[in-house]
């Protein structure tokens, strides 16, 4: 797929400049260049795995080494990609200029993979750090207790060797946020706080189909805000797009914030 033209990407770098407050939201497309699978596209997570026998509280319930054994494949696969050119243009941007707020849906951590990479210092970094709506698949979270703990491989031939909590012994479960439960109180704070006061939403790589996420996008559209997507197909957000980038996102990001 060629590149927007280069007065669309003009038009719409216009509207980032301007704007003081940026909210930024981006779903799976921005991954896929780093070799993670969307989940909705051919070939997505969504198309080749059952969402309810792997995405649920009652799956895990039902059958937690099924469960963690398709995360732990997950999370090693992940662990082996690398933030790709829209990643690290992201956390250059938001590194360099105030006003920035990144709105994630991922859990691959690649976006603070990619301000540990760029950012000049540590407070660089944690302005470029994503507020995290659907958790991270690098952290386990017990589901007895609450109790949260950066994760490691997870050896799931039983439910025995599962990862147990360190504090009450219950069972560990993923840190992230499944179907049918609701996404942590402070990030959806944050992130809807951002978006009803931006005055550009970029919006990068996302179907925009599942709520709350796809609701910041409108929340900034309600505040006034002019709305960009980057995504080398059609969204459910494109009725409310001032500018359409049709393109990849490894692409066009670096193009429109370099
Ligand atoms: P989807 O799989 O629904 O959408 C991926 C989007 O990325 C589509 O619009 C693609 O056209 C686009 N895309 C594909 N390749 C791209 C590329 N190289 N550059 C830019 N865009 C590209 O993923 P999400 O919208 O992120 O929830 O899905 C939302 C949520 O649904 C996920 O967070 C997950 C899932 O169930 C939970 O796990 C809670």
């Amino acid at each position: 797929m060629s590149a927007p033209p280069a007065a669309a990407i003009a038009a719409a770098k216009g509207a980032l400049a301007k704007a003081l407050r940026v909210v930024v939201l981006t779903g799976a497309g921005v991954s896929a260049e780093s070799g993670i699978p969307t989940f909705r596209g051919p070939g997505g997570l969504w198309k080749q795995f059952r969402a309810e026998d792997l995405a649920t509280p009652i799956a895990f319930g039902r059958d937690p080494r099924l469960v963690w054994e398709w995360y732990a494949w997950r999370r090693e696969e992940v662990a082996q990609c690398r933030p790709n050119p829209a990643h690290l243009a992201l956390a250059r941007w938001m590194g360099s200029r105030p006003g920035v707020t990144l709105v994630s849906q991922n859990v691959d951590d690649l976006h603070e993979r990619a301000a540990g990479e760029v950012a000049r210092d540590a407070e660089a970094a944690a302005r470029a750090a994503p507020i995290r709506l659907h958790g991270s698949l690098f952290h386990d979270r017990c589901a007895r207790c609450d109790h949260r703990a950066r994760g490691g491989a997870v050896d799931a031939t039983s439910v025995a060797t599962l990862p147990h909590c360190p504090a009450c012994g219950g069972l560990m479960r993923p840190d992230v946020v499944w179907f049918g439960e609701m996404l942590p109180v402070r990030a959806v704070e944050a992130a809807f706080a951002a978006a009803g006061e931006a005055e550009a939403c970029l919006v990068v790589g996302t179907t925009g189909a599942v709520y709350p996420a796809a609701g910041v996008a409108h929340t900034a559209k309600a505040a006034g805000a002019a709305v960009i997507i980057v995504d080398p197909g059609a969204t459910e957000l494109d009725a409310i797009a001032d500018f359409r980038l049709q393109g990849k996102a490894g692409e066009v990001v670096p193009l429109l914030l370099g």
